[in-house]
């Protein structure tokens, strides 16, 4: 199996591997462009909301390391006025990629900041795109560190909340949804780190996770990610998560985020906000895993994120390798797209997110540690975490 990676930078190249492609193909495409960053990102080719951000700063470090290497110098680096006018409307059209995810709009207000510190500083333009290059590189960096953090974190919880119940806290049933894990980083995962935290300590006794329709996150990606780790794990379709809480021991769910507002409330995968219910109904612990770039202060409740609808035609399609598998001339498996609905249906209902109220989520983890609800209130304080 080949090491899983959404990104990977070496000999001064950008390449993603595309998402829409795996599991039967591993097809990495260089981006060269910050057009072909945008393109990336909004045809999902990756996603996930930290990898999604990774990818729009390293496309505007590898914008700026060209410009710096090119001879002559690109105009933009004539002056500090000419490199900013250069790079703010860079970061403003990176930015609307993709909208719910907060942590896109992070990365480029991170660089916006940095752009205007160096500024402030007095240096000149190289020295600023410089200052520009090392910051788009650490944020991309800085992913993988904090992902082990906060699985550490969530997992040691869960342990010690199963163990308070009675239960041994080392045959542990986690459910996820969607794809939180390398693929949607920039390595280790968050929700589905935890999950990987547990069966590294030998906690974990098997891993759930929904297919995740209609982008199939789950059955593709996470099933791909869970094979390649060796880690027990059953697929469900996403109507059968109620049934799994019926007839299975479940000690958990964990879920990442794209956006998590003051108050609690998380924007995640459509899906998640059925599975929270369920798991409410049901008595287990939902947990959300989300670095604190995720967390998005500003805004107060759910009701403030915004929801991306996705075209109507994607939920009516599936992606997938021929079955029984076909090669091509050069042994590779043979892909096809095939619609599962009728043409030309009247409506289609296709948001990409729904938002879980903070009054269902039991713990909300980031690298700083895990919040939980004060007893009797139905919002987080997320102070000690952010
Ligand atoms: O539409 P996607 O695949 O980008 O949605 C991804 C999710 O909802 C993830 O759960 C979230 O971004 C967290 S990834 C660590």
């Amino acid at each position: 199996m080949p090491a899983l990676t959404s990104i990977r930078t070496s000999e001064g190249k950008l390449e993603i591997v595309n998402q829409l492609l795996l599991p039967h193909t591993t097809e990495f495409i260089e981006i060269k462009t910050i057009e072909d960053a945008f393109d990336a990102i909004k045809s999902m080719k990756i996603r996930g909301a930290p990898a999604i951000a990774s990818l729009a700063a390293l496309a505007v470090a590898d914008h700026l390391s060209r410009g710096l290497e090119s001879t002559p110098a690109p105009e933009w680096l004539g002056s500090v006025d000419a490199l900013k006018q250069h790079v703010e409307p860079i970061l403003s059209y990176l930015f609307t990629a993709r909208p719910t995810a907060v942590n896109l709009g992070a990365a480029t207000r991170r660089l916006s900041k940095v752009l205007q510190a160096s500024v402030d500083a007095g240096k000149d333009p190289r020295a600023v795109a410089q200052d520009l290059v090392a910051e788009a590189k650490q944020i991309d960096a800085e992913d993988v560190g904090r992902n082990k953090q906060m699985s550490k974190w969530g997992g040691d919880w869960l342990v010690e909340r199963v163990k308070s119940g009675g239960g041994s806290g080392t045959e542990l049933n986690v459910m996820t949804v969607c794809n939180t894990g390398s693929l949607a980083t920039s390595g280790y995962g968050t929700a589905l780190g935890l999950i990987t935290y547990l069966h590294e300590t030998g906690k974990l006794q098997r891993a759930f996770y929904t297919q995740s329709t209609p982008y199939h996150q789950g059955s593709r990606l996470t099933a791909f990610e869970l094979q390649s780790l060796n880690i027990p794990s059953t697929m469900l379709c996403d109507s059968m998560v109620g049934s799994l809480f019926q007839h299975h021991k479940i000690h958990a769910i964990a879920v990442g985020a794209d956006r998590i507002a003051r108050n609690g409330d998380t924007a995640n995968k459509i899906g998640t906000y059925n599975a929270a219910v369920l798991a409410a109904r049901h008595n287990i612990p939902f947990i959300v895993v989300a670095p604190v770039s995720t967390v998005d202060l500003d805004i107060a409740d759910g009701n403030s994120i915004p929801i991306e609808q996705r075209p109507a035609i994607e939920a009516c399609l599936v992606r997938g390798a021929l079955y029984p598998t076909t090669l091509d001339a050069n042994g590779v498996k043979q892909q096809a797209t095939v619609m599962v609905t009728p043409e030309g249906l009247d409506g289609v209902y296709n948001p990409s997110f729904d938002v879980t109220p903070a009054s269902l989520i039991t713990a909300i983890v980031t690298e700083k540690g895990v919040a939980v609800k004060k007893e009797g209130e139905d919002v987080f304080d997320l102070t000690p975490v952010v």
